[in-house]
């Protein structure tokens, strides 16, 4: 199974794609997620995407295309994958199709998480994310058992670099002009479908898990 997950920065991408992950037994690509760790590492490359990130600016294509090709070569993406975060514009979403038909493959499903733009800010200044393994928690909606701590590898729980208000503000405009028109380009493949993001997550994925099928 093919997957994307559409839809506005804290949207609620990444908790679904997790969770997805895990019920179908495919793996979690997330280009954000592989950015931070690049950043963590102190490698070139998250040296060059942290100039961006920050900002709430996109990363150039062409930094993420490879990236994500690579990703793609490793064997564990045989029977498929959930990505997060990827194809943003579309330049990237023709560097995956052109990719997809070298291997004879398709998109399933490109899955829009659905939230108006009022929630996102709230939901962004109350995320944290746990250092040592991504996870990601909510401190109203999704709390941790230990305030700052996370539940899975007991690592700090941190706010994100670009989890500001003034840098979400600066992404949602990104979103609607760089990565909403992919809406369309999946709408017309016949691929895109629609869940409501507002709702409590384990409604939003007995929603997705309807689509793909038990
Ligand atoms: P990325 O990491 O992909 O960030 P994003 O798209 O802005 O999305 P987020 O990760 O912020 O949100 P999400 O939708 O995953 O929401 P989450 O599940 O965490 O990218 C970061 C940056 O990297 C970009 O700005 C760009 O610079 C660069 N980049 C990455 N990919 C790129 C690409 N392809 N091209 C170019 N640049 C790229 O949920 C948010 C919060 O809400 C959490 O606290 C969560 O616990 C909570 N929550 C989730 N669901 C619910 C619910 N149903 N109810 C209540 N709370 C909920
Ligand atoms: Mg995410």
């Amino acid at each position: 199974m093919k997957l994307i997950m559409l839809g506005a920065p804290g949207a609620g991408k990444g908790t679904q794609a997790k969770k997805i992950a895990e019920k179908y037994n495919i793996p979690h690509i997330s280009t954000g997620d592989i950015f931070r760790a690049n950043i963590k590492n102190g490698t070139e490359l998250g040296q060059k995407a942290k100039t961006y990130m920050d900002q709430g600016l996109l990363v150039p294509d062409e930094l993420v295309v490879d990236l994500v090709m690579d990703r793609f070569a490793q064997p564990d993406c045989e029977n498929g994958y959930v990505l997060d975060g990827f194809p943003r514009t579309i330049p990237q979403a023709e560097a995956l199709d052109a990719a997809l038909e070298k291997a004879g493959a398709k998109i399933d499903y490109a899955i829009n998480v659905e939230v108006p733009d009022e929630n996102i800010i709230n939901r962004m200044s109350g995320r944290r994310a746990c250092v040592g393994c991504g996870a990601t928690y909510h401190i109203v909606h999704i709390p941790p058992k230990t305030e700052g701590v996370c539940d899975k590898c007991q690592k700090e729980l941190i706010l994100r670099d670009d989890d500001k208000p003034e840098t979400v503000k600066k992404r949602l405009d990104v979103y609607h002009e760089q990565t909403q028109p992919l809406m369309d380009y999946y709408m017309e493949k016949g691929v895109l479908v629609e869940v409501d993001g507002t709702v409590a997550m384990e409604e939003v994925f007995d929603a997705i898990v309807e689509i793909l099928g038990a």
